[in-house]
Formats: structure tokens, C-alpha cells, sequence
């Protein structure tokens, strides 16, 4: 059987993804009424993390409890990953010991290289490119607040990052209409943008882009890895900032979204996360359940 990785949206087909949201539906609502739910028992997780994390290592390592199995925490720290070993040759070895391997790092080369080499389902966690997993649990958090997305219109307003890139990916496998607000120079990847045609749109006024829109979202103005240009992004990125006053001219009914950690008085005003619009708290706490539907899915 061929192994099943997940290293951007374009590996799930959008029968499949749908699926993928209603199981997570599904598995919140078994989580709630607190039943044991194992079909994951002694069946193993490895987590490799370059990078920092809040909501993903517990979302992983708690959804790989509640479902019966465990999940390792490997840090380049104190494994031999961060000595140097070779991708291939982790893959190779790690691959035979864990049921599938979820990994965070920089360039995405690495975990596509990964994925080569391994026998076990891949996870991207957050590369520089992409972060398919968030996008499931946003999708699930639209969902459950105005129902289907399919047919409505978003609005990203900031970095062209690995969140956006991923949203393109999302209006295609989704199908949503997809606005783009971002200052010149700080586009999502210009073969994305290609690839999605008229449903994906750059538009530089942040106010005309979210004009009507049904999903407001944003992310933060530096990425980790970015920390050096936090300066000149700060001044790039100075009008795209989400608040209570932008969200009045979206739909009556809109959304915000944002993955988080978010910086009050950056891309977000002090007061936007608490705003009745905002669902950010159910978009995070999504990250279990939407991740326990994935892994149930990959892991056979
Ligand atoms: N949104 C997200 O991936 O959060 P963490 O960096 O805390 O995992
Ligand atoms: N774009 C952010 C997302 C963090 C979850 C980053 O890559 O740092």
C-alpha cells in the first residue's frame, strides 16, 4: 500500500478533506461527552520540532493520547538531527520505529526529502512555505460558526507567508473565493498564485479587499526565521492591521480568523481578538480535534 503524507493540502483530494472536517466535527463531539475513543492504540507519533511551539505539539501529543496511542517529542537539541545526521537517513531509521512522523522546520525541502525516504506518513506542522494542518482546523472553525465555506469569499490581509500560501491551497481544495491583502514585496509564491487563477486575488487596498468578505483573517508580520527584518516589516505592513473598524465593512455575518500567537497592536488591534466576530479560540482549540481526524486518517 502506498504511504499517505501530508506535506501541503494538494495531498488530500477535496472529498477527502471534507471528510477530514466532518470526522473532526465528529471527534469534538466525542471529546466533549468524554468518550474513550482508541483506534490508535499503542501506535506511535515522533514529532520533530526546529522550531518553537505552543498549539500544535499539545494538539499532536494530546490527540495522540486520546486516541489511544503516544506521541515523542524530538528537539534538534538533544537528538542526533541537530548534529548533523542526514534527512535521508533519519527518515530511514525513525521510519521503522514510530507509526508517522510530524515535523516542523524551515525550508520545506527538508520534509518533502523526509517523506522520500520514509515508510510512515509525513505531517507538515508549519514549514517557511506551509501550514496545512492550521488550515483544517480554520475550516472547521468557519464551518461550525456560518456553515459551509464552499462559495464564500476570504479575506487575507498581511504576509504573503506560509499561512497564506496555504489559504491558496485551501480556496482551490475548498472552493472559496480568496482576497489578498499585502504590500508590494511581500507576495504569497507566484506558482500558487498561477496555479489558483481567478479565484485568487491580489488587491493592495486592505479596505477593498475586505469589502463583503465572509472570512477575515491574518497572521503575524515576522515569521520565526524572520526575527531579523521584524524592523522593516513593522514599517511595510504598517496598514494592514485587522480591527473592530475593518471588520464592519465585511459581511454582516463575517468571521475572524487568526492560526496564533498573535501581536495585539501589530496585525491585530489591542481589542480584535475579543470581538464578537472573532472565533480564534475555537479556530485553536480546532487544532485537536481537526488533527485527530488527520491522523486517524493517515495512520492504518
Ligand atoms: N498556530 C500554531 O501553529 O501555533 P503554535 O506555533 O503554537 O504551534
Ligand atoms: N507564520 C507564522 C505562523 C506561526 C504559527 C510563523 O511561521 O511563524
Amino acid at each position: 500500500m502506498t504511504v499517505r503524507h501530508f506535506l501541503t493540502l494538494n495531498d488530500l483530494t477535496s472529498d477527502e478533506a471534507l471528510k477530514i472536517i466532518n470526522r473532526a466535527a465528529e471527534l469534538k463531539a466525542l471529546h466533549k461527552a468524554r468518550t474513550v475513543h482508541e483506534p490508535l492504540k499503542n501506535r506511535v507519533l515522533g514529532m520533530i520540532f526546529e522550531k518553537s511551539s505552543t498549539r500544535t505539539r499539545v494538539s499532536f501529543e494530546a490527540g495522540m493520547t486520546q486516541l489511544g496511542g503516544s506521541a515523542i517529542f524530538l528537539s534538534p537539541r538533544d537528538t542526533q538531527l541537530g548534529r548533523g545526521e542526514p534527512i535521508e537517513d533519519s527518515a530511514r531509521v525513525l521510519s521503522q520505529m514510530v507509526d508517522a512522523v510530524m515535523i516542523r522546520t524551515f525550508e520545506h525541502h527538508k520534509i518533502q526529502t523526509f517523506a522520500d525516504y520514509s515508510t510512515v506518513p509525513v505531517i507538515n506542522a508549519l514549514t517557511d512555505d506551509y501550514h496545512p494542518c492550521q488550515l483544517l482546523a480554520d475550516v472547521q472553525a468557519y464551518t461550525e460558526a456560518r456553515g459551509s465555506i464552499q462559495g464564500k469569499t476570504v479575506t487575507w490581509v498581511g504576509d504573503g507567508n506560509n499561512m497564506c500560501n496555504s489559504y491558496i491551497n485551501a480556496a482551490k481544495l475548498f472552493d472559496f473565493q480568496l482576497n489578498i491583502a499585502c504590500p508590494e514585496g511581500y507576495e504569497p509564491m507566484s506558482e500558487l498564485l498561477e496555479s489558483a487563477g481567478d479565484r485568487v486575488h491580489i488587491i493592495r487596498s486592505v479596505e477593498e479587499a475586505t469589502a463583503g468578505a465572509h472570512l477575515v483573517t491574518t497572521d503575524v508580520w515576522a515569521s520565526m526565521g524572520q526575527e531579523e527584518e521584524a524592523k522593516a516589516r513593522m514599517a511595510a505592513f504598517r496598514d494592514y492591521q485587522v480591527s473592530p473598524k475593518l471588520m464592519d465593512i465585511a459581511d454582516k455575518d463575517a468571521v475572524f480568523l487568526h492560526c496564533l500567537p498573535a501581536h495585539r497592536g501589530e496585525e491585530v488591534s489591542e481589542d480584535m481578538l475579543d470581538d464578537p466576530r472573532s472565533v480564534v479560540f475555537e479556530q485553536a482549540g480546532n487544532r485537536l480535534h481537526a488533527q485527530k481526524a488527520l491522523l486517524e486518517f493517515l495512520i492504518r
